[in-house]
């Protein structure tokens, strides 16, 4: 939903005129499609995908909620599949002079935007991509086969302050300035808003997780930051790239945490001044990283509301937040 459509496809306009629909907190439509609500832009890019899109074995593909540490996962993704081509040092790699919204992209925000038809036929594999997807209309298109999806999760409360950040102070600033925090926590109760709702989003990617035929590997934010060599080995396993006694002994796996840390790519002339990405500024994406920034922004009621909501969709599944 970053950038605009001219037009819409027949298609989608039918589409739309059978989907329930809410209007967001600027009197713009929402509408619900396969249980996650969409502005219509986007809602095109996901019916081109689900169209268009072939899905190779060996394609992996990271699946988020916006806010959840999705830039850190396509570094790191990034980082340990290529990392035989590219090694992993401060000095010359691809993480160090572009962003990694440009190195993983995403599907429905990026490459099938505006009515874009990208041909993927050429790029070599495995191909990473990117989504803000809930897992049913991501499988859909998969069409069975048995590529790889990674989900990262992140705490709902960071989520939300780390979203209203994004949204009120970097990027769209003039849209958001009468929308207050409270009211985002509101929408986040109520289910309704883009690519919501969450809890729905994180709780289907668990279940799936669980599935042991299924090759779903759900990560958390919190266990990366908090574990984040025992967690990168995790993610190189699931990606059946493990690292090898020799490589753990020489250190990649620190180099690697080194190279997509915040302190490095924030840092990076790229990241802080670079071009526009998905029609964002680069910085954007780096705000300040870390657990429980939620601390200093909401109100007890505020999580209180949050962890009753949270507790009653979750609560029984095994997800604890
Ligand atoms: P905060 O706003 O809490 O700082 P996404 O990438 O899904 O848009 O999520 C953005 C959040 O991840 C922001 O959280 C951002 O600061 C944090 N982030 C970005 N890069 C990171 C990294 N390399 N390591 C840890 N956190 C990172």
């Amino acid at each position: 939903n970053f950038m605009k459509v001219d037009s819409l496809s027949q298609e989608c306009e039918n589409l739309i005129s059978s989907l329930p629909s809410e209007k967001d907190f600027m009197g713009k439509n929402l509408y619900s499609y396969q249980g996650s609500w969409y502005y219509p832009s986007t809602l095109q890019a996901i019916l081109n995908f689900q169209k268009h899109f072939r899905a190779r074995d060996s394609d992996i593909i990271l699946a988020s909620f916006p806010k959840s540490g999705t830039t850190w996962l396509k570094a790191l993704v990034f980082a340990v599949v290529h990392r035989n081509k590219y090694a992993p040092n401060l000095v010359s790699h691809p993480l160090l002079s572009d962003n990694p919204h440009n190195l993983v992209r995403f599907i429905e925000l990026d490459l099938y935007v505006k009515n874009q038809r990208p041909d993927l036929e050429e790029l070599p594999s495995p191909r990473l991509f990117a989504t803000h997807m809930p897992f049913q209309t991501l499988h859909d298109s998969l069409r069975d086969s048995p590529c790889k999806v990674v989900y990262m999760c992140r705490n709902i409360k960071d989520v939300l302050v780390s979203r209203w950040h994004f949204r009120s102070n970097v990027v769209r600033k003039e849209l958001y300035s009468n929308y207050s925090l409270e009211d985002m926590v509101d929408d986040f109760i109520k289910g309704v808003y883009s690519l919501g709702p969450f809890d729905d989003q994180v709780l289907r990617y668990w279940k799936e997780s669980l599935v042991n035929s299924n090759p779903v590997l759900f990560m958390r934010y919190e266990e990366m930051i908090e574990k984040p060599e025992v967690q990168v080995m995790r993610l190189a396993d699931f990606l059946g790239c493990s690292f090898t006694e020799e490589e753990k002994q020489s250190g990649t796996v620190e180099k690697i945490l080194e190279l997509c840390s915040f302190g490095n790519l924030s840092n990076l002339e790229t990241n802080k001044t670079g071009t526009s990405v998905c029609g964002v500024a680069p910085h954007a994406f780096f705000r300040r990283g870390g657990v429980g920034d939620w601390k200093n922004h909401l109100t007890h009621e505020m999580a209180r509301k949050l962890d009753e909501m949270v507790e009653k969709k979750l609560g029984g599944s095994g997800l604890k937040f």
